[in-house]
């Protein structure tokens, strides 16, 4: 099939790329020249196991290409994924669905004669598929497209399998010849084993942030569960595997940290919430997670200062990752943009590492250093923060390569050991233990 994704963020580039991997012609479209001429030299913009060897396979098979011109792009395709950023708007939690409808608007103009399906791939809360149907149906004929619903459910860092092995394909239309022509175009992955589910568009777009809801909320629950276990000298790992290893409950999402951040969960919590008070319900217990989770990084900031025993100014404290989660560059809704400079302003002097290279974020920040790797990062420690779980911070031999002797480790992953940790007669804490 022909395809054109709009929009080469971390959802468009990898749903592109695998599309172009499964036999369709693609062509990924952004308004970002830079991006665009990169991608076409194989500059990857986003950090994602796997992708730049697929990205330039596919180029270099003419199956993928990278083009700023929405026109041909869309003329030529038979389905329009968008793909752009639905942020939440700045002054509110609402979604700012600016970059959808300008999109929207565009393709409008650029359907001709032939029958177009246009899909919404971007999260965007209920009843936004309505509208891009009117925006459509005040130029247009129905009968020469159809605007569906079909969320993206991939994680950074496992994008590309998780693309390749969803759980499952939702798809919201109630035109069945759309259904057809997407279980068609999805049918190497159902081949595989991933359920393909149609509903209704409004479902479907539901479907997609109370998914991100629950999971947010599973978090918070085993972070706040983790904040009993700290008070009644109990080991948080035990209740996660104690409660996961049952099936109504599962293992996955039960793993004490770090507040939730990332470009899904607080902007589509936030979204939820918005989206039932129009619709005149109150999603209560979405809003307290909400408010649990904006106070977790104090939370953790506290534990920092006790610590130290409160003495932060002219501390050595070095972070181990500061991106959201492991195996991403992404730092949307990290907590440590949150941690980082809230120590900064106490007068601590920070070194961090990340696998991904420098931030931008904390260029400003007085006292905060990138650090090129583990071991300079470490070596003038008096607190190391292990913030991101990322394989290379797993074996780590702290006593070689910290010069200080009685330095601490706050492990907010629970990466390490307590008892091997005691062994090794290193000062330790982890959360929830
Ligand atoms: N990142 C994730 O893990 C993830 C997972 C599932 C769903 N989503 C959803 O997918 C959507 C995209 O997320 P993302 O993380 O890929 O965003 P992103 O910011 O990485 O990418 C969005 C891209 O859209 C481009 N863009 C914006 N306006 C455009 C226009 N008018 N024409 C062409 N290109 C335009 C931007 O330049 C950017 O490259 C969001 O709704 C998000 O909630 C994200």
């Amino acid at each position: 099939m022909k395809l054109c994704i709009i929009g080469t963020g971390y959802v468009g580039l990898v749903t592109g790329t695998c599309f172009a991997d499964l036999g369709n012609e693609v062509v990924c479209v952004d308004n970002n020249l830079n991006k665009i001429e990169n991608l076409k030299k194989g500059i990857i913009p986003i950090y994602e196991p796997g992708l730049e060897e697929l990205v330039k396979k596919n180029y270099k098979n003419g199956k993928l290409k990278f083009s700023i011109n929405l026109k041909d792009s869309v003329i030529k395709s038979d389905i329009i994924f968008i793909c752009v950023g639905t942020p939440t708007k700045k002054n509110s939690n609402a979604t700012d669905l600016s970059q959808i409808y300008s999109v929207s608007k565009k393709i409008r103009n650029y359907i001709t004669s032939k029958f177009k399906i246009i899909v919404t791939k971007s999260t965007v809360p209920v009843t936004t598929g309505d509208e891009i149907e009117k925006i459509f149906l005040k130029k247009k004929s129905k009968k020469f497209f159809s605007v569906v619903s079909n969320p993206e459910f991939l994680r950074e860092g496992e994008a590309i399998r998780d693309f390749v092995y969803p759980d499952r394909i939702v798809i919201g239309t109630s035109n069945a010849r759309s259904n057809k022509i997407l279980k068609n175009l999805y049918s190497p992955l159902i081949s595989k084993g991933a359920k393909y589910i149609n509903t209704t568009r409004r479902a479907s777009e539901l479907i997609k942030y109370a998914s991100n809801a629950f999971l947010a909320t599973k978090i918070t629950f085993i972070n706040e569960i983790a904040n009993l276990c700290e008070k009644s000298n109990i080991n948080v790992e035990d209740i996660s595997i104690g409660m996961g290893l049952d099936k109504r409950i599962g293992s996955r999402f039960l793993r004490a940290g770090p507040a939730y951040g990332g470009s899904c969960f607080p902007k589509d919590t936030k979204a939820i919430v918005t989206t039932a008070n129009k619709f005149k319900t109150n999603l209560s217990l979405v809003k307290s997670v909400i408010k649990s989770n904006q106070k977790r990084s104090l939370l953790l900031l506290n534990k920092v200062n006790a610590i130290l025993k409160g003495k932060v100014k002219n501390k050595n404290i070095c972070f181990l990752g500061v991106t959201f989660k492991a195996n991403t560059d992404d730092m949307r809704d990290s907590s440590t943009l949150v941690m980082i400079p809230t120590l900064s302003k106490k007068g601590a002097i920070i070194n961090y590492y990340d696998p991904t290279g420098e931030k931008n974020h904390f260029k400003k920040i007085k006292n905060v250093t990138f650090s090129k790797n583990v071991k300079s990062a470490l070596h003038n420690s008096d607190l190391v923060i292990i913030h991101t779980e990322w394989n290379d911070f797993k074996s780590i031999n702290f006593k070689s390569l910290i010069k200080k002797k009685n330095f601490i480790i706050y492990d907010m992953r629970n990466i390490y050991s307590p008892s091997k940790m005691k062994k090794a007669k290193i000062k330790y804490f982890g959360v929830g233990r």
